[in-house]
């Protein structure tokens, strides 16, 4: 071989192994807080279909339920320069990034596949700005959920699931004379603020908390009912055991499934630790909706910052596709506890909760009584629930009085307004 033989045939091997570097489907760097057992599987059915189709995933988990510290961290990276090509990122903080200019739209995506038509309106409108998609839905999660531990019932003699507070209670206080822990419960501000949104729910019902916690009404704030709410909220602080400070979510979610705590109020994401566990649902855990009507929804969704590169770009619009594709939101929902956001993803293969759920979701679009989650940023902007947050925390940690809490919550949002 002569010398320039050689080098044309280097040059051309060089070639291919370029070639092979820049993966056809694109590349994401995605940033996510999903890194408990049964958050990690559900994402990992992400990056396994992503990869797949030939595309480069870079993953970025931001530990700490919630959300709060991905959120941190997202901000110190978009000041830097150097976004994320792809960002878990809800409710109104979509429409924040898109106000400041840093997300790329899918809008090409989404009206090739017709996404208008399979999404629920409410949620359609969430994930757009300007009228054009920003941001793909992957689930619709429901936050009012308590979920319990069959052996810890029995040991107590309880036999039904409690579908008031009254009846709530009564079953808690069986637990702790049975010597479990009634109220498994992990002391973050989140985890207080789900608990305090739910009961919001149960004991105001769906106009009252769309009134105080989505309006921010004056009155609403400063009622009796919120009061109530408060007073429930002080009674289940009394079922929580001595550790429960700045526990995770789901080590909460393991003393239900080891049988040493009767109950929790989570979301259901918590069903993805059950299932991640290999518990079945209706024998090993059961679930059932928080007392009162309605619905709290949360759904997650991912967001496409502005980044350059074709590489990164394509990686943005593949990504989208597969989100919204139906076999894809089957997969993940079955692996994060959660249901499609799409409506058209028959539910055969999912269990009794997430069939309730649905059954629920419909019900209460229908009834007015759909209600935005609070806690999980579908509601207000992420300054005011972080002042609701500090209130309901700190009514948590101390023997403030709930008129204190109520006067507080109202002074709180008038501050930040
Ligand atoms: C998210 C869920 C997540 C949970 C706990 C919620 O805000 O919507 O997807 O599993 O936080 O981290």
């Amino acid at each position: 071989m002569t010398k320039f033989r050689r080098l044309t045939a280097v040059a051309a091997l060089l070639g291919s192994v370029c070639a092979s570097n820049a993966y056809a489907e694109g590349t994401v760097e995605v940033l996510h807080w999903w890194t408990s057992g049964g958050e990690a599987k559900a994402v990992g059915e992400l990056k396994s279909a992503f990869e797949s189709q030939g595309g480069m995933w870079i993953d970025s988990p931001i530990a700490g339920g919630g959300g709060d510290a991905a959120m941190t961290a997202l901000r110190a990276r978009v000041v830097a320069g150097n976004p994320p090509t792809a960002v878990q990122l809800k409710g109104p903080g979509i429409q924040e990034w898109a106000t400041e200019g840093a997300l790329n739209d899918v809008q090409a995506v989404a009206a090739a596949e017709n996404w208008d038509s399979v999404l629920p309106p409410v949620l359609a409108e969430i994930m757009k700005y300007d009228g054009n998609y920003v941001a793909a839905p992957v689930n619709i999660h429901r936050v009012d959920w308590i979920w319990a531990s069959p052996v810890a019932l029995e040991k107590a003699g309880i036999s039904e699931m409690p579908t008031t507070w009254a009846e709530f209670n009564a079953a808690a206080e069986k637990l702790e004379a049975a010597g479990l822990v009634a109220l498994a419960h992990g002391g973050q501000p989140w985890q207080d603020a789900t608990v305090f949104e739910d009961v919001v729910l149960g004991v105001g019902g769906p106009d009252f908390y769309r009134k105080a916690l989505v309006e921010l009404d004056a009155d609403a704030l400063t009622s009796d009912t919120m009061v109530a709410a408060f007073d429930q909220l002080r009674i289940l602080r009394g079922f929580v055991d001595d550790g429960f400070s700045g526990r995770d979510w789901n080590l909460a979610t393991s003393m239900v499934i080891r049988g040493e705590a009767g109950f929790q109020i989570m979301g259901d994401w918590a069903k993805g630790e059950f299932l991640a566990a290999g518990l079945v649902p209706g024998k090993d855990f059961y679930c059932i909706p928080t007392p009162g009507d309605g619905f709290v929804m949360n759904s997650d969704s991912f967001t496409f910052f502005k980044v350059a590169g074709d590489e990164n770009l394509k990686g943005q619009q593949v990504l989208a596709s597969l989100i919204m594709s139906p076999g894809f939101q089957k997969t993940f929902n079955l692996a994060k506890g959660s249901i499609p956001a799409r409506t058209d993803v028959p539910l055969d293969d999912f269990d009794d909760c997430a069939k309730r759920s649905h059954e629920d979701l419909l019900k209460a679009t229908e009834a007015g009584a759909l209600v935005p989650s609070m806690a999980h940023e579908m509601a207000i902007p992420r300054s005011v629930r972080g002042e609701i947050l500090d209130v309901v925390t700190t009514f948590f940690n101390s023997d403030m009085s709930s008129k204190d809490a109520t006067a507080a919550l109202a002074a709180a949002i008038q501050r930040a307004m």
